[in-house]
């Protein structure tokens, strides 16, 4: 299971949470609990079948087109729950206890994209797995963004695999223990429910999970996962940008055209005065 919070930005030609979704799926996921809010409903539509419009794609012929919408709406089975006050992340997973019930599930930061090859998920599914603990997802990241992320102290105890000793939201670069980030994915037991319902609020005044999962790791010790591939973080606007780049340059339709665009753009150096009158 996979409880991803959500953007409807659109990447190329799918919203961001289509590929936090298919990467739920391709690390072998069914069922996805989405914690949206009254404005998000338009979320669990989009992967759900439009009678109405599959019907107008097939009197019309549009096949291919038909095809890849029927497949968004077969990818996962969808389930979704109100967060109805904005507190938090720990708060949003709580908002999932029931439909979770008692079983270990994966969470997922709606607009934190992993690309890579094994599913970042998958990555630590597998370590979940061998390791028989809770699991969250890590990345080096540079000294003076540590106060943007949530840190874990941890000592390496395999390649890439680390033991957590403890976790800190959001530290000043003075306070952090490391520069080890968690970039929104996590494989959890459901212990982790009576901890975050006991919880106060921390950073931000927000139920945090990372607060939870400080308990959680003094309680059946926990591992962090120093992911294989890219990680944007799409809900700030450079992060968005570097993964619609990334994205277009890897892209057979568009790498070739968009390497000669940022050719000329750059050769040409248009005067600032001429992008902001056009904008
Ligand atoms: C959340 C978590 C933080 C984590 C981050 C990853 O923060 O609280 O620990 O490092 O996601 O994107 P947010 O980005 O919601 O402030």
């Amino acid at each position: 299971r996979i409880i991803p919070r959500d953007k409807r930005l659109f990447l190329h030609n799918k919203p961001v949470i289509q590929y936090v979704v298919e990467e739920a799926q391709r690390s072998g996921l069914s069922d996805v609990i989405f914690v949206t809010n009254r404005d998000k409903s338009v979320i669990e539509d989009y992967f759900d079948h439009n009678l109405q419009l599959e019907d107008i794609l097939e009197r019309e012929g549009k096949t291919a087109l038909l095809k890849l919408i029927q497949d968004v709406a077969e990818m996962v089975n969808v389930i979704s729950v109100r967060q109805k006050e904005q507190k938090g992340l720990g708060h949003a997973i709580m908002c999932a206890r029931s439909v979770v019930g008692n079983e270990p599930f994966a969470t997922s930061v709606g607009d934190d994209l992993i690309f890579s090859g094994t599913p970042g998920i998958k990555q630590l599914l597998d370590v979940a797995y061998s390791e028989d603990k809770p699991v969250v997802g890590v990345m080096e990241v540079p000294w003076d963004s540590v106060s943007r992320y949530g840190i874990v102290d941890a000592e390496e105890c395999g390649f890439g695999i680390y033991k957590v000793n403890s976790l800190v939201e959001k530290p000043a670069r003075e306070e952090a223990p490391s520069r080890l980030a968690i970039v929104g994915r996590y494989v959890l037991t459901p212990d982790i429910f009576d901890i975050l319902e006991r919880q106060a609020p921390g950073y931000g005044g927000e139920i945090q999970l990372t607060d939870g999962l400080q308990t959680l790791c003094k309680q059946s010790k926990m591992v962090a996962v120093d992911f294989e591939g890219r990680r944007y973080d799409t809900g700030n606007l450079k992060g968005f940008l570097e993964a619609t780049i990334d994205f277009a340059l890897d892209h057979p339709e568009t790498g070739a055209w968009l390497k000669s665009y940022i050719k000329d753009k750059a050769a040409t150096q248009l005067p600032s005065s001429s992008i902001t009158a056009k904008s």
